[in-house]
């Protein structure tokens, strides 16, 4: 398969044949075909350099962290810590400002207990959005059955943006947090998080951005954006599964109690009274997922060596002919066409189901989801069962589009 794509529209030297041979599953067969990996909004595949470092943890670093005083756990320890410093740089924040969590669900869990036991009371409201996943709304509905508070939800267009002056309209003396996703997994739509941020904090209201789908595509500046918590997962940035930040400004971690009790969260234990320690620490207690953590550095340096404006163009690039092919196709309806998108097409196919068009795409090697994607309420808004959704990778290739193409029209011409 040729794989050679260079940016169609722009001067950008992206060299997608090179970044392919980094990632050893991209030449996996399946079902007699060369794989098309199209399901990156669920998880991204690994580069070598992650691979790699996973096995070198193990056989070098292995020890606990913060807890020992030999020579195995001082080098775990700053391995570990040295991460949190190129997660930090990453975002633009400070090192005590970024929290190793199991990931962005954690994170989102994390901020709606530990701000919710310090900030929310009873008749308090949280506003979210109608395109969150399930991590961003759960969290927050069992918080307000906690506390007798109450849940508000901004509208969406039939496009897939944010109706923004119904959201200005919803926020209030009441309004405890703002938590909304900075790019939809089920739409692709870029919220415009500037705009919301300005809005909340006009009224002294802080916001949460789950930045899972953002993170693997746009460059995040948490200081420039003056946003009070931003969460992302390690396995959707090229790192691996189990590890996830969150980013919190020191103002507020120190304001909230922890989440979890036991080791490294504390400061002094007696049988009375247990003091604990700062933030980061204050919120991880337990032994961490010391090997992730230390690899999700890794795997950031690794976008970072690429460039995130490069990998934005060239997504953008792919999401733009995926979708003129689309629009192709009789019987295509595109689900979420918002102005800013990321490397995200959803649709359906009349007079089929979702997962028939999944399932007959996999015969043909092309890996999508299908579903709801963990977003029943906005799929309801929809009316309509679920999506076929394709999601591209900077890895990702013009020529994968169209054996997916090909391989699409196969599959509806044997369902009807
Ligand atoms: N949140 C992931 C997705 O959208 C799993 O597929």
């Amino acid at each position: 398969m040729d794989i050679t794509a260079k940016s169609k529209t722009t001067d950008i030297k992206f060299d997608v044949e090179t970044i392919r041979k980094d990632f050893p599953i991209l030449y996996t067969q399946v079902n007699g075909h060369p794989l098309v990996y199209f399901d990156n909004a669920a998880t991204s595949q690994k580069p070598l350099v992650v691979i790699n470092a996973i096995e070198e943890y193990y056989k070098a670093t292995n020890s606990n962290v913060h807890r020992g005083l030999h020579y195995l756990s001082n080098k775990a320890t700053n391995e570990f810590e040295e991460s949190r410093k190129i997660v930090a740089a990453h975002l633009n924040a400070s090192h005590d400002e970024i929290i190793y969590t199991r990931g962005t669900t954690e994170s989102i869990n994390l901020v709606a207990f530990s701000f919710g036991e310090a900030f929310v009371k009873s008749g308090d409201e949280i506003i979210i959005s109608y395109m969150e996943h399930h991590s961003n709304i759960v969290p927050w509905q069992m918080l307000c059955e906690r506390k007798g508070a109450s849940l508000k939800v901004i509208p969406i267009t039939e496009k897939g943006e944010l109706k923004l002056d119904e959201y200005k309209k919803l926020l209030s003396s009441k309004t405890k947090l703002v938590a909304v996703t900075h790019v939809s997994n089920t739409l692709g739509t870029i919220n415009p998080v500037e705009e919301i941020i300005e809005a909340a904090h006009a009224k002294n209201i802080p916001v949460l951005l789950d930045g899972a789908q953002a993170v693997p595509h746009l460059k995040i500046d948490v200081k420039k954006l003056d946003v009070d918590f931003y969460c992302f997962s390690g396995h959707k940035v090229f790192g691996p599964t189990g590890i996830g930040i969150l980013y919190g400004k020191t103002k507020w971690l120190n304001q909230m109690p922890p989440y979890q009790g036991g080791g490294e969260m504390i400061k002094e234990v007696t049988f009375e009274k247990t003091t604990y320690n700062d933030a980061p620490l204050r919120f991880e207690a337990g032994t961490p997922n010391i090997e992730a953590s230390i690899v999700l550095a890794k795997a950031i340096n690794y976008i970072n060596g690429i460039g995130l404006d490069a990998i934005a163009t060239y997504e953008h690039e792919l999401l733009q002919y995926g979708t003129e092919k689309l629009q192709q196709i009789n019987g295509v309806r595109l689900i979420g066409t918002a102005a800013h998108k990321s490397s995200v097409i959803s649709f359906v196919v009349d007079g089929t189901h979702p997962s028939d068009i999944g399932i007959l795409l996999d015969k043909q090697g092309v890996a999508v989801r299908t579903g709801h994607h963990c977003t029943q309420p906005l799929v309801g808004f929809y009316k309509i069962p679920g999506t076929v959704r394709a999601s591209f990778a900077f890895y990702n290739t013009f020529e994968e589009i169209d054996i997916f193409v090909k391989a699409l029209n196969k599959a509806i011409s044997m369902l009807r």
